[in-house]
């Protein structure tokens, strides 16, 4: 089977955060008019918790190799990047030897949060200024140095190549760490709950988990049946950790990195990371609710005025909290 129809049949999204279908991103590339094309490998991993990139990287490199090659095939690419988190560096001989031929460059930069972004991953590459453009143009069309590039994560493409190879059990890795459980990855289906990545005889010893990083949201365990989204990464908080720890850092990475081209962002993860060590130094329990009011005001106008999803997604780990953990954090 052709492989745009083999993505399709398997329902396979982007993996690296947004879920956006495969194939429709392949097949936009495949149409694009434009006197060359270009594929990108995004592995940046620059979000804490997230490991399963590097996980490919030293299991299955060779298959990783080989969706980029599919890809650049597919879309009718003369060159292909490989994005790399400097974190990464250590593999840089072992990846160099396996795309050797290949027309793959390895492209090796600071590893920050927001030149993940494929937008903000395109000027980096371009050696313009680390921040994103406005969309659209999509890269699909309008791309690296304008020409229509097909940017997807390391695992997503390494799962194209196992589909290609008539693979037809679509799983994803998901990344476990933080207290209770030891770090690890575990494969598991697409679309998998939480309880579902956690081993059972664990659950009792946890007061609540992030799942997708900063970026993304609290859950208590009852909570548990909702869907590991995003990155895939489910970070653990045992019975001793208190939910303004998880959610002051969650601001405090966002704010460091901010680019600061907006100020929805820029001053609403300033001002929240402030109202929330008034939040901590207060006993009142009025001024207490007055804050939290505050900063769910500001974070829900960063969800609707930011220029990019970073700023974007404030709200999330805000809301969460607060919704799901009010009693705790009011000390009531
Ligand atoms: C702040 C931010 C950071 C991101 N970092 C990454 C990253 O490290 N790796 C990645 O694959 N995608 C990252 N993304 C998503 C990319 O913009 C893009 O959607 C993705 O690489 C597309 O690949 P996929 O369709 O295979 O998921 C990030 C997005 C945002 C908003
Ligand atoms: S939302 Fe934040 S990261 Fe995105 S452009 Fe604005 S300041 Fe930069």
């Amino acid at each position: 089977m052709e492989i745009i129809s083999a993505l399709k049949e398997s329902n396979l999204i982007g993996l690296g955060g947004a879920g956006f279908p495969t194939w429709q991103k392949w097949r936009a590339v495949k149409e694009s008019l434009g006197a060359k094309r270009f594929v990108i490998c995004n592995l940046s991993e620059g979000e804490p918790g997230v490991f399963k990139d590097e996980y490919i990287l030293q299991n299955h490199l060779l298959e990783l190799v080989g969706g980029i090659v599919l890809a650049k095939e597919t879309v009718s690419a003369g060159r292909a990047y490989i994005f790399l988190n400097d974190k990464y560096r250590k593999y840089l001989p072992k990846i160099n030897r396996a795309v050797k031929g290949k027309k793959i460059e390895i492209f090796i930069d600071t590893g920050r949060y927001l030149c993940g972004e494929e937008t903000t991953l395109l000027q980096t590459i371009e050696g313009k200024l680390r921040q994103p453009r406005s969309k659209p143009p999509y890269p699909t069309t309008s791309g690296l140095y304008g020409y229509p590039t097909l940017i997807n994560n390391a695992e997503t493409l390494y799962r194209a190549y196992l589909i290609s190879q008539g693979g037809s059990d679509l799983k994803r890795f998901y990344s476990i760490s933080g207290d209770v459980v030891s770090k690890r990855i575990v494969e598991e289906k697409i679309g998998a709950k939480i309880r579902e990545v956690i081993p059972a005889r664990f659950l009792d010893q946890i007061n609540f988990v992030r799942v997708s990083g900063p970026s993304g949201f609290f859950a208590k365990p009852e909570d548990f049946e909702q869907i590991v989204s995003g990155t895939g990464a489910v970070e653990i908080y045992g019975k001793k950790r208190k939910i303004l720890e998880g959610l002051i850092d969650s601001i405090t990475f966002l704010k460091n990195e901010s680019c600061g081209k907006c100020t929805p962002c820029r001053e609403g993860t300033y001002r929240i990371a402030e109202l929330l060590n008034k939040l901590i130094a207060t006993s009142s329990l009025w001024d207490r609710k007055e804050i939290i009011e505050l900063i769910s005001e500001i974070a829900q106008t960063a969800a609707v005025t930011s220029f990019c999803p970073l700023g974007a997604s404030i709200a999330r780990p805000v809301t969460t909290a607060i919704d799901n953990f009010k009693q705790e954090i009011l000390g009531e």
